[in-house]
This record gives structure tokens, sequence and C-alpha cells, in this order.
């Protein structure tokens, strides 16, 4: 079949933000370093090398106090190379304020976009694009958990066994399972179907292992937008599946795996003219920054020693490795964490590289329990090893049972996550075995997905045997067995 059009069809208001959109924006090759414009008829996801793209964008400081129209903004022109420490402190009492005025639980949480969202609050180093265009539930505002031995505070025993179990006195557990569809995906979704609204797209689509359909059908059903989803017939978790169906995105199931789909959905979106919304889309990376600026303003903007995090096609390791980047840069931060992603070990292929000193790039038939993240051959490889190599970082593999029973101590805390998440944890602990994370560092791991996305895997399944009569005696029989009353 022909490569068809894109049929993108922004109208005269969207045409002129489109404009000065571009002005700003460009695309660079992480391979070969070729610059692309950054909008065009028809989008790009890939250099003409096949490399991956990464946003270039001129950042401007709003000089002016909020509120302002568009016009009567000034702005000066902040290099990101342009290392200040005045800028520092000015982004620090912007964000501050717009966070403060943030009231994202009002029943008219819209008029306070975009600051209500813990994305849109860092619009200039996202996407500088006029509020009104903007497509958000909104996302972000998620909780920085103290779960460590010395940091977890009174009253919080349970949480404290987390820190235990990593054998950490200062550890955080921010939870991205808190976002509107109980995924991080929520912070690129918000900035890919918000350039899909602008660009005039028919329809958007994506590859998935569940969290990025849930989230894909949930914003395009917002803006009135047909979503399609491709997702691997087997092993994907009930609670993600039936959100896209539930949101009424056209759901695909293919016989194959997330690699299979991936390679079909770039194919389908460029012959058939369909906005693409896999993290190749470099503006979903943009938005997922968002996690890596947000938890930095939750510490004050005093950097851990560590970020941790699972891998799977590796958007979100190089998303959150860029923050630090341009935080460092823009003097919000003085220092980059390390940043240490983790693979289940029956998908491994980045720690495959990674031990091989990135001297080639593996790919493997994944396996995993961890369905989340079973994938054989990350899309964004390349992103991911600069951000590795810059931040002298780490990559680590657990097994399934690591995970397991990472999340079982998760889960038993109260927090409760999706078992992906818990390689997280699993990752904490096992660099703190080897001695490469310090026991007195800083350390803070990000649990991915909610609980309830998944409810079989590593949960205590009832048996039909449980059931007890409906009487005061079977009641306290069966409370004296099960808890030594
Ligand atoms: N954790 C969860 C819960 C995920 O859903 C994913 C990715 C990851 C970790 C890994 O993040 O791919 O940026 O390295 N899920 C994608 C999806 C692949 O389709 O939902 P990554």
């Amino acid at each position: 079949m022909g490569e068809t059009s894109i049929d993108l069809q922004p109208d005269r208001s969207k045409s002129s933000a489109l404009k000065r959109l571009a002005t700003v924006i460009e695309l660079r090759c992480v391979e070969c370093a070729s610059l692309y414009p950054g909008i065009s008829d028809q989008p790009r996801y890939r250099c003409d090398c096949g490399g991956v793209l990464d946003v270039e964008t001129t950042i401007h400081y709003p000089l002016k106090q909020e509120p302002a129209s568009q016009k009567e903004i000034e702005t000066r022109k902040t290099s990101e190379s342009d290392v200040n420490v005045f800028a520092g402190v000015h982004w620090r009492q912007l964000f501050k304020e717009r966070a403060s005025q943030s009231i994202a639980w009002s029943v008219n949480a819209h008029e306070h976009l975009p600051n209500s969202s813990g994305v849109w609050r860092y619009r200039e180093l996202i996407l500088p694009v006029p509020e009104k265009f903007i497509v958000s539930r909104p996302e972000g505002n998620t909780g920085l958990y103290p779960v460590g031995r010395e940091n977890c505070g009174n009253h919080r025993s349970g949480h404290r066994r987390i820190g235990q179990y990593a054998e950490l006195d200062y550890l955080y557990l921010k939870h991205e399972g808190e976002n509107p569809t109980g995924s991080f995906k929520d912070r690129g979704m918000t900035v890919g179907v918000t350039m899909a609204n602008l660009l005039g797209a028919r329809a958007v689509a994506c590859a998935s292992t569940g969290n990025t359909s849930a989230s894909l059908a949930s914003y395009a059903a917002q803006l009135g937008l047909p979503g399609i989803v491709f997702l691997p017939a087997t092993n994907v978790a009930a609670g993600k599946l039936a959100q896209s169906l539930a949101y009424g995105a056209t759901t695909i199931q293919i016989e194959g795996d997330f690699d299979d789909a991936m390679r079909l959905v770039e194919q389908v979106c460029k012959d058939l003219g369909i906005y693409l919304l896999n993290s190749l889309n470099p503006f979903r990376i943009e938005g997922q920054k968002a996690i890596g600026f947000e938890l930095l303003q939750q510490l004050e903007w005093k950097a851990p020693d560590w970020l941790v995090l699972p891998a799977g096609n590796l958007g979100n390791t190089s998303a959150i490795g860029k923050a630090f980047r341009q935080a460092h840069r823009l003097g919000l931060i003085a220092r980059v964490p390390r940043i240490a992603s983790i693979q289940a070990s029956g998908a491994n292929p980045f720690f495959r590289s990674y031990m091989s000193g990135f001297s080639h790039r593996e790919h493997v038939q994944a396996q995993t329990i961890a369905t989340a993240i079973k994938i054989g051959d990350p899309v964004s490889y390349s992103r991911a090893r600069l951000v590795i190599e810059e931040s002298n970082g780490i990559v680590e593999e657990v097994t399934d049972e690591e995970i397991l029973a990472a999340k079982t101590v998760i889960d038993r805390s109260g927090i409760g996550c999706e078992p992906a998440s818990a390689a997280t944890l699993a990752g904490v602990r096992k660099l703190v075995k080897r001695g490469v994370i310090k026991r007195e560092e800083q350390v803070v791991g990000i649990l991915t997905g909610n609980l309830l996305k998944d409810s079989q895997t590593g949960i205590p399944q009832l048996k039909r045997g449980d059931v007890i009569t409906a009487s005061f005696e079977a009641v306290k029989k069966s409370l004296t067995n099960k808890l030594s009353f």
C-alpha cells in the first residue's frame, strides 16, 4: 500500500499556534544528529537514518507575573546550555507559585489549567502551546512517599517495612499509578494528544503492553478523536484491556508480542495517515519529563543520589534522564542524580547491551510475569543509552521471583502497585546488597502503575472453600484461626 498523507486539518487558530511553535522547536536525531523542523506537513518520528528523534526547544522564561496574555508575556531567550544560577532561582519561584495556585480537586479544575496539571505547570520546559489547545484530565500531582528506615516518620511502620526490605535509610517512592488512568503514561499522553489536537489529526494509535493503550483511549475519548490500540493477544492484564474497551478505543489484538505490535503500528500509521502516539513520538517523551521535574520540586530541588525505575521500551528512562539534564542546565538543581534502569531478567535486552559496554544492541524474545515490561526490542534504546552514560547510571536485572517478593512488600505496606513497578524495589534491594547504592544515599524509586491494573499476578486469591456460613460462631472460629485471637 502506498504512503497516505496524514490528513491533518488544523483550523486557522491552530495553524498560527503551530507556526509559533515551529519557531521554537526542532527535532534532532539521537543517532546522527541530523536536524529536522519541529512541525511539518507529515509528522516525522524517525530520522532518514532510522534513528529516533529528540525535541529541542528554545526555552523562554516569562518575565512578567501571571496572569498575562500570550501577547503580554515578554520573553527572554534562555538557551538550555546557558547555565545560570539566577535563572534557577526564577524558575523555582515560578513553579512554586503555580503549584500553590493549583486546585486539582476542584470541580472547576479546568479553569485552573494548566497550573493544576503536574505536566503543564512546567510548560515552558515541556511544550509551549496556548492553553486553549491543551487536552488534560489534569494529570500528575502524584504522591512521593517517604519509606526509608530514617525518613519514614512516625506511625507509618507499614511503610517503613519497604525501607527495611531495601536496607536503606532514605528512600522515597513516587507513585505514578496515582495518575488519572493509573499509570505514568498519562504524562506523555496529555502532550501527545495535545499535539494531535493542534495538528488536526483524524485518529491516533499506539502499540502497547496495556498502559499506553489505556491512557491513549482515555485522552482520545476526551478530545472526541478515534483511538486505535494494538495489543498482544495474550499477556495484557485484564484491568488495562478493560480500560481500552470501556473508553471506546478500537482495540486490535494481534497474534504476537509487543515488539510485533510496535512494528505493525509504525507501518499502519505511516500508510494510513494516523497520528502515532507511542514514545517513538518525541512529544510523548517531553510530557514524561514532568515526572522528573515534579519529584525534584517535591524534594525542594535537592537532587537525590539515585533515581530507580523499571525499564521496558525505555521511554521513561529517556524522559526522566532528559528532565534531570535540563533541570541541571537551567540551574534548578546542583547535580544530576544517577539513574538505575531495572529490567526483568527474561526481558533484558538493555541490561545485556549495558553488560557489553554498549558495544552492540541486543534483542531478546521477552518472557516475564511483569507483562508491562515484556519487551525484547526497545524503541528508545539510543535515547536511554545516552541517559545511562551521561548520568553515570547503571542497568540491572531482577528475576520474576524478586519482582513478586518486592510487590508483596509494597502491597502489604498499603501502597500497592502493579508487578512491573515492583521491579524498582527489587532493583534497589539488589543494588544496595551489591554495595552499588550506599545505605546512607538518598534514593527515589518510581512506581509506574496502579495495583488495580492487574488483580491476579502476585495477589493471593480467595478459594471457594474459604467461604464460611454467615454466623457469629463461624466468624469467631475463622478469625481465631487466621489471627490467633
Ligand atoms: N512500568 C509500567 C507499568 C509500564 O506500563 C511500562 C511500559 C514500563 C514500566 C516501562 O516503561 O517502556 O518507558 O521503559 N509500558 C508500555 C505500555 C510499554 O505499552 O504500556 P518504558
